[in-house]
């Protein structure tokens, strides 16, 4: 059978996902408003031969957990049931990022997987089904099939939980330095921390809160109002961790030098740079600013210490074939 590749973004959510209303289905628990990363993307190749007598990933070059291979094993279990094939595939994916540090490595991931397996498999599906099945490997994995600015519908039923786009990647000149701060991988995955969300005092006011938070950042990306796009997403982002932080156990993903960043952006701002930062599961800052402020971002973040690198991204298309199957 034919070898497909396809390339996916991660993605960064400015209305975040925390906490499902189905596990197994991984329907989450609240809508998510995001944008896909230019310069954080999966590339994925999948073939199926049948000459193999287990699935094999090659991931970065590195060896995977048993529970990582079962996860992956298990997704192209789904896309082989929906093809009707009995037939094992050979997976080789590349991250251009480091894994586990609060860039969303599992979301371009499954999101690369999901494009080239069942393209591999078969398949033709469109945006809404490619999606569907993205995140049931990983939730937030739906929203780096369509492109540019996305937006995640919490749905009833799996066939209405899906993304899609509300702005292509060029509608708005605004970008996401990602300052890494540690190259380790978290101790406690997402999926993990979903599972504990509801067990935080906080966690159904920040429910209750969303619908609203979704509204005022729609607005806000219609009338390219950077001001209250950036005060939303940051209000998000503490709100988020606040719940991760009460959760019982409590997930810690800040680091001391996440903390220093996110008290010298207030500081740039009192200072007139307008940035606004946001964080997702890992200790890594994404520092939300018009693509002319990025200069003089980056020029203040060399002032701070423990960031091993910064990660520039514009918003991206989506997840894409780089070979189609059929040559
Ligand atoms: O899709 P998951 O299980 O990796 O969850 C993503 C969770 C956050 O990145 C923290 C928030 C989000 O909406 O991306």
């Amino acid at each position: 059978m034919k070898k497909v590749t396809a390339k996916a973004p991660a993605n960064i959510a400015f209305i975040k996902y925390w906490g499902k209303k189905d596990e197994k289905l991984r329907l989450p628990a609240n809508s998510s408003i995001s944008m896909n990363l230019s310069g954080a993307c999966t590339t994925t190749s999948v073939e199926f031969d049948k000459r193999l007598a287990k699935d094999e990933f090659f991931i970065d070059g590195e060896s995977l957990a048993v529970e990582e291979r079962d996860r992956l094993s298990k997704h192209l279990d789904l896309i082989r049931k929906k093809a009707g094939l009995r037939v094992f595939a050979e997976v080789r994916s590349k991250n251009n990022f480091p894994k586990g540090v609060g860039i969303a490595s599992s979301a371009s991931g499954f999101a690369a997987l999901t494009m080239a397996a069942a393209k591999a498999a078969g398949l033709g599906l469109s945006e809404k089904e490619l999606s569907i099945l993205a995140r049931l490997g990983s939730g937030s994995a739906c929203r780096s099939i369509p492109d540019g600015f996305v937006e995640w519908r919490t749905g009833k039923r799996s066939k209405d939980s899906y993304a899609y786009s509300l702005f292509p990647p060029e509608y708005w000149d605004i970008c996401d330095l990602i300052a890494v701060v540690g190259e380790k991988e978290k101790k406690v995955s997402s999926t993990e921390g979903h599972a504990l969300a509801q067990s935080s005092p906080f966690y159904r006011a920040r429910i209750i809160g969303i619908p609203k938070k979704i509204r005022e950042i729609k607005k806000a990306l219609k009338d390219k109002d950077f001001t209250k796009f950036g005060e939303v997403s940051e209000r998000e982002a503490i709100n988020m961790h606040a719940v991760m932080m009460t959760s019982n156990p409590p997930l810690y993903y800040w680091s001391p030098q996440t903390q220093a960043v996110i008290l010298a952006v207030e500081e740039w701002r009192d200072s007139g740079l307008e940035v606004y930062f946001t964080i997702d599961a890992g200790p890594s800052v994404h520092l939300i600013c018009k693509s002319n402020g990025i200069a003089k971002v980056r020029k203040c973040l060399s002032g701070i210490m423990g960031i091993k690198r910064v990660i520039i991204n514009y918003p991206a298309a989506g997840a894409r074939f780089l070979t189609n199957g059929n040559n």
